[in-house]
């Protein structure tokens, strides 16, 4: 009996007859041949037929095979030099479960809304394949990363009562007669584990309700925040990044074929090396205003800012120290200058801009409360957030890293949508 493997597995049956269970992702004929590229979620592989091999009634059979029709098949591994895996199978028995009806997403080009529309059946594919696989390994190279760091893992809430992030992207609901938000960041929560557990770390869904139509922007996307109690900023810029070295050479040598697939090139990834450089904010205007951007102190960078301030370095650097007033409540002014906030942004190379944000946390409970009433932001919904500073309040500091900007960027994509898996933009919802 043929052992039944995945495709990913061939390499390791060579000689053998296995069984495969999938979907034809194309098939072609030339003369007394079929070749049928079959797919089963772990990649694709050729499978060749042979009318000299095959029952007349199998022969026959594969010409009736549609794109995505569900099939079971039988064959023997062979090395094949050409093939991007390494192998190919002789097709020796074929059992169908499905006829696919005429698929949307056959192989000429489609344009961006009918693919997004379409993302239940363009995860088939292979770019979308290749960059979810992508985010995957990144995702655990994350958590190997604050397993070794001796971080503990600690979820914080979706609903939660207050903004963490400014009022003007909440996403507002009812919850049995008061109204709660979607989490913008697990930050506060974090805060208050790192005061109970020294080094934590959340990974989960937050929410923007951002109103701009940006290739930047979701309305949800996951973020990954570490908070470390005793750090402050320059610890907290080593941590970020001695963690994207860790993750992204991670990612470089566990995913080189899925990066070939969507044909990155890797060069400029490969120098993702610590130490990063550091450019203050009041640098970073010194070089906007060099290269003939009409910026002022104060100002907020945006793509066109960040790309610039960066393009001259060749890894992802980090601006620090801007004004206070256009970061969060929570951030610490520095003692040097109290109009700076000891906020960090890593921003990434190749235009891909910001994909950190973080810094260190205010710990006084005086200077809290003024950031509070500077901001707006009621006192009383945050009093156990200043709880944190009456009992045992220390330094502290942590960072977020939006999971899908990163995975843009490793993955070299023109939108964030691509990276992730069913994206909720402005305007879409479905599927
Ligand atoms: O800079 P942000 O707003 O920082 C925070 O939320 C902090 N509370 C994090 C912390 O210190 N624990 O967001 C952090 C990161 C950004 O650098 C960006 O990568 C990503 O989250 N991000 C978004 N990604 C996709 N779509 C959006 N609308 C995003 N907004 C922020
Ligand atoms: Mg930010």
């Amino acid at each position: 009996m043929a052992r039944r493997t995945t495709i990913r597995e061939l390499k390791s049956h060579l000689g053998e007859t296995v069984e495969l269970r999938g979907w034809v992702y194309n098939i072609r004929s030339s003369g007394k041949l079929r070749f049928l590229l079959m797919r089963d979620g772990s990649g694709i592989v050729q499978v060749v037929w042979f009318k000299g091999n095959v029952s007349d009634e199998i022969f026959a059979q594969l010409d009736t095979l549609t794109q995505e029709t569900s099939l079971m098949i039988t064959g023997k591994v062979k090395e094949d030099k050409r093939s991007p895996i390494g192998v190919e199978l002789d097709g020796q028995t074929i059992e169908v479960l499905q006829i696919a009806q005429e698929y949307p997403l056959g192989p000429k080009e489609h344009g961006p809304d009918f693919l997004l529309s379409n993302r239940h059946l363009w995860l088939r594919s292979q770019r979308p394949h290749a960059t979810l696989r992508i985010r995957d390994r990144f995702v655990k190279a994350v958590r190997d990363f604050f397993d070794q760091e001796g971080f503990t893992l600690i979820d914080t809430p979706i609903f939660t009562p207050a903004a963490c992030e400014g009022t003007s992207t909440l996403f507002e609901t009812e919850y049995f007669g008061e109204k709660a938000y979607l989490s913008q960041s697990g930050q506060l929560y974090g805060e208050a584990a790192a005061m109970a557990f020294g080094k934590v770390y959340c990974f989960g869904p937050t929410f923007r309700a951002e109103k701009s139509k940006t290739r930047r922007h979701l309305t949800e996307f996951w973020m990954i925040e570490p908070e470390v109690a005793f750090n402050d900023l320059d610890d907290n810029m080593r941590l970020a990044e001695r963690f994207l070295e860790y993750t992204v050479q991670y990612v470089l040598k566990e995913c080189a074929f899925e990066l070939t697939t969507l044909g990155r090139d890797t060069t400029k990834l490969q120098n993702v090396k610590a130490p990063f450089p550091r450019v203050s904010y009041d640098e970073a205007i010194e070089i906007l205003k060099r290269k003939g951007h009409s910026v002022n102190w104060g100002d907020d960078f945006g793509a066109p800012e960040e790309s610039a301030v960066s393009e001259d370095f060749d890894r992802p650097i980090f601006i620090h120290r801007f004004p206070a007033q256009i970061k969060a409540f929570y951030m610490k002014p520095d003692p040097q200058n109290p109009k700076l906030a000891l906020g960090c942004d890593c921003i990434a190379p190749e235009g891909y801009g910001e994909i950190i944000g973080g810094g260190q946390r205010e710990e006084d409970i005086e200077a809290l409360r003024k950031r509070l009433h500077e901001h707006d932001l009621k006192e009383e919904n945050f009093d156990w957030y200043l709880d944190l500073r009456k009992y045992g309040s220390v330094p502290h500091a942590g960072f977020g890293l939006g999971l899908e900007r990163t995975i843009a960027w490793i993955c070299g994509l023109d939108h964030l949508r691509e990276a992730a898996a069913f994206p909720r933009l402005i305007h879409r919802i479905k599927p």
